[in-house]
């Protein structure tokens, strides 16, 4: 009985010193992103469109993200370098700081059919590709589920969207025709961007963008 007790205790004692639960300081995150700023804007709302908004982003992706710049895991020069400098704690202080910020507000843009064309695979996939729906991982509302790592999409600049969906396409491209390139890995978007066109891809980034 002691035994299990103790046995107990000490599980319970790994769970919460899990690192998977984000632990970040939010006051010292923002005095780490002074750098961020130049690129990601003040609280984390970009107005350049090619680098994303990071203000309301689930803590748990972000941290994520940062942590795969720095394996190399994710491809970009930029973010490597940046995420190079980091310790695993400013990671957490900062994706803290940037969960709890509001971001700012988008609109689609486009004809009426294009964004009603991103709006009927968002909410309902594909069936000729077998594209699964992105509202169940995204959420109707576009605000991803933060504790699953699903990211928030909502509000995103549509041009960064747009090129996100392309390098998880590119990656599948990859895969299938053995060629060289990271490009961007993830299982289930990989399967999801596998089987959207161009069209569909600007339909679905400007719908996105409406979203809030
Ligand atoms: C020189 C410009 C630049 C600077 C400085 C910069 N970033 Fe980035 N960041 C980018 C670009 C570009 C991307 C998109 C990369 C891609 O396309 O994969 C990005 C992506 C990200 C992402 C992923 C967002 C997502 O939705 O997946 C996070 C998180 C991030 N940056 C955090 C930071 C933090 C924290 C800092 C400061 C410590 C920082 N960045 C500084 C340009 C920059
Ligand atoms: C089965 C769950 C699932 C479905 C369905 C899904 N996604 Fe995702 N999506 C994810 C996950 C998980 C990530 C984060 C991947 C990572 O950690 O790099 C993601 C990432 C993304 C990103 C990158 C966000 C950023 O900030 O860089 C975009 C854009 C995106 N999804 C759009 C879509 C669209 C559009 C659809 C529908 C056509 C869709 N997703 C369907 C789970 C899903």
């Amino acid at each position: 009985m002691k035994k299990i007790i103790i046995i107990l205790a000490s599980l319970l004692i790994t769970s919460l010193s899990n690192p998977i639960i984000a632990a970040g300081d939010a006051e010292a995150g923002q005095a780490k992103t002074a750098t961020c700023m130049g690129c990601h804007g003040l609280a984390g709302n970009s107005t350049i469109p090619n680098f994303p908004k990071l203000a309301g982003q689930g803590e748990t992706y972000i941290l994520k993200q940062l942590q795969y710049f720095k394996s190399g895991e994710r491809e970009n020069a930029m973010m490597a370098g940046v995420a190079s400098m980091l310790s695993d704690q400013d990671m957490e202080d900062i994706a803290a700081y940037y969960s709890i910020q509001t971001i700012s507000e988008n609109s689609a843009k486009g004809s009426e059919e294009m964004i009603e064309l991103g709006r009927k695979i968002y909410v309902g996939g594909k069936m000729d590709t077998q594209t699964t729906a992105c509202i169940a991982c995204h959420g109707a509302k576009g605000k991803g589920i933060p504790t699953a790592g699903f990211p928030a999409v909502a509000a995103q600049h549509a041009d960064y969207t747009a090129s996100q969906l392309k390098a998880f396409r590119q990656y599948s491209i990859n895969v299938q025709t053995g060629s060289e390139g990271v490009e961007r890995v993830n299982a289930m978007m990989n399967n999801v961007a596998m089987g959207l066109t161009n069209e569909e891809i600007d339909a679905l980034s400007q719908y996105i963008a409406g979203l809030h």
